[in-house]
């Protein structure tokens, strides 16, 4: 991480013994600024993983479906089946996720469809245009969450902008991560951007005091030091 995070930390050593604020709104604050969204459509999580688990939970009941690619992340599948849900895990197509058949396997049941782009563990991607072109399709009362993770290093003129892709289509969900190219792994936080509804929903499931105060200074003081992420881009790339 950059090093003014270790700075920030150790500042506020003193306040060990105090709960963080409930749902870290300071760098929900900082994060709405950053990417100019509304800060009621933005939940953190201890970690996306924690984020998977309340969207799963808030939202699958059992004998519920959901839609995702084979080979891709694990924590969708695993909520899933921890909510007794079903899970369809379309094959990759030349080594990419392939969209039109995790299309064709929604139907009344699905409840949620994930995506990962750049995907884990292969590294490939989803254009702007085929992610459009996913999401005019898909009935718009159903999520299509795209997991962001590794978005810092994705370089192609062609990634989406899913930010711009959510003006147009309430059901596109965002996840992003301190864990990746901020370095963060160990303090655990991370987000969803979605619509306000879901939201509200999602945040019953949540913990009151989820990610750690010590993560949120880390987070502020990451999310700040742009120039640092912009050198760990250029070394990652080389
Ligand atoms: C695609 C993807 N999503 C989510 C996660 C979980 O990240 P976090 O550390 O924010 O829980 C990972 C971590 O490996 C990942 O690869």
């Amino acid at each position: 991480p950059s090093p003014k995070v270790k700075e920030v930390i150790q500042a506020h050593l003193d306040e060990l013994q105090y709960y963080p604020e409930t749902g870290s709104p300071l760098i929900k604050e900082a994060i709405s600024k950053h990417l100019n969204i509304d800060p009621a459509r933005i939940l953190f999580g201890a970690g996306l993983d924690e984020v998977i688990l309340m969207i799963s939970r808030a939202v699958l009941t059992p004998g519920d479906k959901i839609v995702t690619s084979e080979m891709t992340f694990g924590q969708y599948y695993h909520n899933a089946i921890v909510e007794s849900a079903n899970v369809v895990q379309v094959p990759l197509q030349n080594g990419e996720f392939d969209l039109d058949g995790i299309l064709s396997e929604i139907d009344n049941d699905t409840k949620l469809v994930w995506l990962c782009n750049p995907n884990n563990p292969t590294g490939r991607y989803f254009t702007h245009d085929a992610l459009r072109n996913f999401l005019e399709r898909v009935p718009s009362h159903i999520p299509v969450i795209v997991d962001e993770a590794y978005v810092e290093f994705a370089t192609a003129k062609d990634f989406p902008d899913t930010l711009a892709l959510q003006q147009e289509f309430e059901n596109a969900f965002l996840l992003r991560t301190f864990s990746k190219a901020y370095g963060l792994a160990g303090m655990r936080i991370g987000y969803v951007i979605a619509a306000k509804e879901a939201i509200e929903k999602y945040n019953i499931i949540r913990p009151p005091f989820n990610v750690g105060r010590l993560s949120e200074y880390a987070a502020l003081a990451a999310l700040e030091d742009q120039e640092y992420l912009a050198s760990i881009r250029e070394r990652n790339a080389e």
